[in-house]
């Protein structure tokens, strides 16, 4: 055995190149390997020569592994050496391109309102995605038997809290939190337990919006809002027009819907031949809901909306179907890298 193996570590060190050395590898320490051979014969020695016998078998195996790996190392270093003194080697020219993600659009869209609304002055709140009964609910001037919380869908917690079913609650927890002139505007994740179809989602994005000042008036509404959407949806010839809207926690309440972008008011899919497309909920913030927040109705008027994001933003690219917000798929996702 001793001659075979310097024989051995003679090949190893020979070896010309990497196909070479596994070969030699293969031929020594494979399953059919005659090393392995020589370990498996080991076990139909005489017992009292199969300690020696067996160490022996097990050195001379890690003495080879360590023979080949130190030639592969070498051989590797050889050849890397000659690449970078080609002729043909190039050290200024760029690596691999990493691959950077993009913003998904209802980001995208969600920090252009964000960006908009701190400019007019606007503060960016948070609120719980698990919300109590009390902030999603009641303080919103929905008390338990009334049938504006049948359209809203909760998924319910089994310690009585909820998935917040909008951005709304956030209205009150701000007027707890900080005195008037409140100007503040709550992105933030929502959830219902809608049946999933191409224009609802059991998960949705909106932004709340909350103003609170002396002689705050519905005329402060509408340009607010105007302004948003002309930015938003990129278009200066926005045309909005206002229809009352029932929502418990303002009064008056409004839909405010845009001449269809598409169709420009001749009917369309889009606009369901109306030639209108509701957009943003939005209203007077009813005494109640100031009241609630411990502001004086008689002193202080608001305002509030409800903008759905993905609504928005399924408007401005020209997206049909809310689900494949969600989807994953990144040929959809990967089509809106301008932002
Ligand atoms: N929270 C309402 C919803 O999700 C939307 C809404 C309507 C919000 C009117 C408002 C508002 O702030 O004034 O259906």
């Amino acid at each position: 055995m001793d001659n075979r193996r310097q024989e051995w570590l003679d090949a190893i060190a020979a070896a010309g190149d990497e196909a070479e050395l596994r070969r030699i590898d293969h031929g020594l320490l494979g399953k059919q390997g005659v090393v392995q051979e020589l370990v498996r014969g080991v076990s139909s020695l005489p017992a009292a020569e199969r300690p020696a016998a067996g160490k022996a078998a097990n050195q001379l195996k890690l003495e080879l592994q360590a023979a080949l790996d130190a030639r592969r190392a070498h051989l590797q270093a050889e050849s890397l050496t000659r690449e970078l003194a080609a002729p043909d080697f190039d050290p200024t020219e760029p690596g691999p391109a990493l691959t950077q993600g993009t913003l998904h659009p209802i980001t995208a869209v969600q920090n252009e309102l964000v960006e908009l609304f701190t400019s007019l002055g606007f503060t960016w709140q948070d609120g719980p995605e698990i919300e109590s009964e009390h902030y999603n609910f009641e303080a919103l001037n929905i008390p338990a038997d009334h049938p504006a919380r049948d359209v809203q869908d909760t998924f319910w917690l089994q310690d009585g809290t909820l998935l917040r079913t909008h951005t709304s609650p956030v209205q009150v927890r701000t007027m707890r939190r900080f005195r008037p002139p409140l100007r503040v505007i709550v992105p933030g994740r929502c959830f219902r337990q809608e049946t999933v179809d191409a224009s609802h989602e059991h998960t949705f994005f909106q932004m709340e919006g909350l103003v609170v000042d002396r002689a705050v008036s519905t005329a402060n509404l509408i340009h607010t809002m105007k302004t948003c959407l002309r930015v938003i949806l990129r278009r200066e010839d926005l045309e909005v027009r206002l229809r009352p809207g029932f929502f418990p926690f303002v009064e008056p309440g409004f839909e405010l819907d845009v001449r269809c972008l598409l169709c420009g008011g001749a009917g369309c899919k889009v606009c369901k031949q109306s030639g209108w497309i509701e957009i943003l909920p939005c209203g007077m913030v009813h005494p109640n809901v100031l009241r609630a927040g411990g502001i004086d109705p008689e002193e202080y008027t608001g305002f509030a909306f409800g903008m759905g994001l993905q609504r928005v933003t399924m408007l401005r690219y020209g997206i049909p179907d809310i689900r494949y917000f969600m989807g994953g798929d990144l040929r959809f996702l990967r089509q809106f890298v301008e932002v």
